[in-house]
């Protein structure tokens, strides 16, 4: 589970100071498929990163999984985004001029422990996303869509229960965000807790839950 306690993010400009997100508190269950719904500059991607722990919260305590992401330290804290959150961006974040393999691949080599049918796992995870024909392609060789995709392959390398999805389908078509939203649809029906954030309520209607951000605030 996810339990956001009176969490806030301020930031300080001399004398100014501005929260991105004003004491928020909020659950969300294992296995539960939400949107995170809100305008540009509501504290969406802000609060995205501090769920995944890409960054930490001025105020307040997020509990991920049993674990308070605030009394760890920065090795841990990494450790924690590696093993248990995927993260897939609106911008996908490939490495460029590295095969579609090799950045599926990429989070393995910040995990500590090998997988024992790594190769196996990767090309299955390609295959899952209908990329195995491309596997020896570099980004710039594929679509909007394909890189989506591949981004998708790679956040679940270390089976993350989590999976953190900023406008996934933000610089799609829509027949391609609907192929992304219909994969993250089917890895929420295997169990894994899938969070979307998204400014976009059509997209936030198809998860089971919207929680509305505005001004930094839930509403
Ligand atoms: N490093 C930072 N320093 C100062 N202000 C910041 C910083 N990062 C974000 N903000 C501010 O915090 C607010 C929330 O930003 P955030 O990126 O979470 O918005 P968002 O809801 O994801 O918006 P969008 O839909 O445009 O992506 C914005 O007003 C933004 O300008
Ligand atoms: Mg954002």
């Amino acid at each position: 589970m996810i339990d956001i306690v009176r969490v806030s993010k301020e930031y300080r400009f001399g004398r100014e100071s501005f929260f991105a997100l004003a004491n928020i508190s909020v659950k969300i269950e294992d296995g539960e498929y939400v949107a995170i719904l809100g305008p540009s500059g509501s504290g969406k991607s802000t609060l995205m990163h501090l769920i995944g722990g890409l960054d930490r919260p001025t105020d307040g305590d997020l509990i991920v999984d049993n674990e308070n992401l605030s009394e760890l330290n920065d090795g841990e804290l990494a450790e924690f985004r590696n093993k248990k959150v995927g993260f897939i961006f609106q911008s996908f974040n490939l490495i460029p001029n590295t095969s579609l393999y090799d950045n599926v691949s990429l989070p393995l080599v910040y995990s500590k422990h090998k997988l024992p049918d790594e190769k196996e796992k990767i090309r299955g995870l390609i295959d899952s996303v209908g990329l195995s024909h491309k596997t020896r392609n570099k980004p710039s060789q594929l679509s909007g869509g394909e890189q989506q995709r591949v981004a998708i392959a790679r956040s679940l390398i270390n089976d993350p229960q989590i999976i953190l999805a900023d406008e996934p389908t933000g610089n799609l078509d829509s027949k391609n965000g609907t192929e992304v939203m219909r994969i993250l649809e089917n890895l929420n029906k295997k169990g894994k807790t899938v969070i979307i954030v998204t400014h976009d309520q059509e997209l936030a209607k198809e998860t089971d839950r919207i929680i509305k951000l505005r001004d930094g605030k839930i509403i």
